[in-house]
């Protein structure tokens, strides 16, 4: 049976770290650092992540704001808004939680951030610095991954990881971090018309699945003793269930269970990563903009 990581105590032990620096930082400047989340509509999954990430950042000693606003507010007021806390000198991190509503350009908005304050790394000036591999504000998903193989102990040096799922919020970065010196895998990056899937990822010593289908990976798909991360989060109906779904990853976390070396549970194991790196994010912003 594969080995169980635990990502809630990972997390725990990122924000407890957080948490710290936070108190260190308000003892130093005077103020928290300030992270403000927006969220335009009211997409039931939506609301959950960023209300979890404002209880996050509160419990760490972070300064948060949820900033609501309906669907259908015009790109260029989100822009304006945008501007008004690139200008507020005690917002750290702006994270404008993506998918947005088809009438904004999501690149512009992302764009507009300025990129010191741009806690999802997703300006294209800090994605040109991670695959530059220089010091940036990283992606919080794929950089909670990493933290979860460093702090587990998996060995990445020389390991063939193979990422299913080419998003610019996780499957490239990805990729680009697991490059990176330091992690030194031999990266190979999968995506729906990959030809002959199973065949790539069975050579996997590390398989990402963040291709955002319930259940896609299949015991035969992976190699035995390979550590699988789960990045998925799905919602299946489930009659059985008091809400009527489920939640469940990218894999058949039961028959992977058997093959896998080590295998990270949904939920419970990447999600909670990604909001610890939002914290550790806007920490870091919050320094490097005092200095
Ligand atoms: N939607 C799903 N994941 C993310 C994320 O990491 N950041 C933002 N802003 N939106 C998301």
């Amino acid at each position: 049976m594969a080995h169980l990581i635990d990502g809630k105590a990972v997390a725990a032990a990122v924000r407890d770290e957080v948490a710290e620096g936070a108190a260190a930082f308000e003892a130093a400047h005077g103020r928290r650092p300030g992270l403000r989340v927006v969220l335009l509509g009211d997409n039931a999954a939506s609301q959950s992540y960023v209300r979890a990430k404002a209880r996050a950042a509160d419990a760490a000693g972070i300064d948060a704001d949820t900033l609501l606003h309906p669907d259908t507010l015009p790109e260029a007021d989100l822009l304006a808004l945008i501007d008004q806390l690139n200008a507020d000198p005690a917002v750290d991190g702006i994270l404008v939680q993506l998918p947005l509503p088809d009438h904004i350009d999501e690149a512009a908005v992302i764009r507009a951030i300025d990129p010191a304050k741009d806690v999802d790394g997703f300006h294209p000036e800090n994605v040109g610095k991670l695959v530059l591999g220089e010091e940036t504000l990283e992606p919080c998903t794929p950089a909670g991954i990493v933290e979860m193989l460093r702090r587990t102990n998996v060995e990445t040096s020389g390991a063939h990881a193979v990422v299913l799922g080419r998003s610019n919020i996780v499957g490239k970065p990805m990729a680009s971090l697991l490059l990176r010196r330091g992690l030194d895998c031999t990266v190979t990056v999968c995506h729906s018309r990959t030809r002959d899937l199973a065949q790539v990822t069975r050579q996997a010593d590390i398989l990402v699945a963040a291709i955002g289908r319930a259940e896609f990976v299949t015991a035969d798909m992976v190699k035995p003793g390979a550590t699988v991360i789960d990045v998925g989060i799905n919602r299946v109906e489930d009659a059985t269930r008091e809400r009527g779904y489920r939640l469940t990853g990218d894999v058949d976390f039961e028959a992977v269970s058997e093959v896998a070396g080590a295998l990270t549970p949904v939920p419970g194991g990447v999600g909670p990563m990604t909001i610890a790196m939002l914290l550790a994010n806007t920490l870091e912003a919050a320094r490097r903009r005092a200095t």
